[in-house]
């Protein structure tokens, strides 16, 4: 009976406090929910897109790949505008086209036909060579499997984008990169290779080399794909403080939870854009992050 009344307590308790945490994580979610409409007021962001001209404009996009006899339809006529200081998830199922979109935002690859005017620029009638050089100065990259040189430090991983341009100076091109790495909180591991780092360094390794040549643009491709939970929110918490300080991103994802925490997703299917719609629920990844269970330890018995 005594342990009856025990065990009942103790369950009592446990409600509470649970759900004293609950209504903690809403009030949380709703002050950060105001906070972001009071600094990205939806109406005010809705009349800058009808006025200003985009930093980057797809037309009627289209991309056809040959396969022997066969044709496959893999941009079937995209058209959508990104504007500076948007934070764009593109979202779609495998196979929906969203790499084929992103190779040719990041002017790796071109259209079969359709526009891409990035930043003023008319990409879709450029030679190889000006489209390379386009790319090196106004786009920052970020794959999935992070794509650094093995054998190479992260801070001459880092320099590597400014090389390529003569008008930058040794000196120069390590302050640039030192300041990249210290955006990215890495200013511990500058000296050492991508194998000694763990995956999420890596991949922040990845982001201050697309940072370093102060891009127009950052295009990311699943760039929490490699990566579990609790880094892939790291991970969105540097890229929701590079928009907060200006950067316009567009992140490539097939995940959900990381479409929340960017500012408005755009979502492909079949090679076409099914939806493309403001968040006005736009969540904190820092809070989300400490909101997700603790990591798991293993006790001894
Ligand atoms: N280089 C290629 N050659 C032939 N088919 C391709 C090529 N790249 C992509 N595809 C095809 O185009 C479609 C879209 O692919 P992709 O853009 O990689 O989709 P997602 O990134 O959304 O998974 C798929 O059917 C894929 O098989
Ligand atoms: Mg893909």
């Amino acid at each position: 009976m005594f342990r009856n009344i025990t065990i009942k307590r103790k369950i009592h308790v446990f409600r509470l406090t649970w759900l004293q945490k609950q209504k903690k994580f809403m009030f949380l979610r709703r002050k950060s929910n105001l906070i972001n409409k009071l600094e990205h007021p939806t109406s005010k962001k809705k009349v800058l897109m009808q006025t200003s001209t985009p930093i980057l404009s797809v037309q009627n996009l289209r991309r056809d790949f040959k396969m022997g006899n066969e044709t496959v339809h893999a941009l079937r006529g995209v058209s959508f505008n990104i504007y500076s200081g948007e934070f764009v998830t593109i979202m779609g199922t495998s196979g929906s086209g969203k790499s084929t979109m992103l190779n040719i935002l990041g002017c790796m690859d071109r259209p079969t036909s359709g526009h891409y005017i990035l930043d003023g620029e008319h990409t879709e009638t450029l030679k190889r060579d000006a489209l390379a050089k386009i790319r090196s100065q106004k786009i920052g990259f970020v794959f999935q499997s992070y794509n650094l040189l093995s054998r190479t430090t992260a801070i001459e991983n880092v320099e590597l984008p400014l090389l390529y341009n003569p008008s930058i100076s040794a000196a120069e091109r390590h302050h640039r990169a030192i300041e990249a790495l210290k955006r990215v909180g890495l200013e511990g591991r500058m000296n050492h290779l991508p194998n000694q780092l763990s995956g999420g360094q890596q991949q922040r390794v990845a982001i201050a080399r697309a940072l370093v040549n102060d891009p127009v643009i950052i295009l990311a491709d699943e760039a929490t794909g490699n990566l579990d939970t609790r880094t892939s929110y790291e991970i969105m918490m540097i890229f929701q403080e590079l928009n907060r300080q200006g950067k316009t991103i567009a992140f490539v994802t097939h995940e959900p939870d990381i479409a929340t925490f960017s500012s408005r997703t755009v979502t492909l299917r079949d090679g076409l854009v099914k939806k493309d719609v403001i968040n006005e629920n736009v969540q904190d990844a820092k809070e989300a992050f400490e909101a997700l269970p603790p990591p798991e330890t293993f006790e001894e018995d």
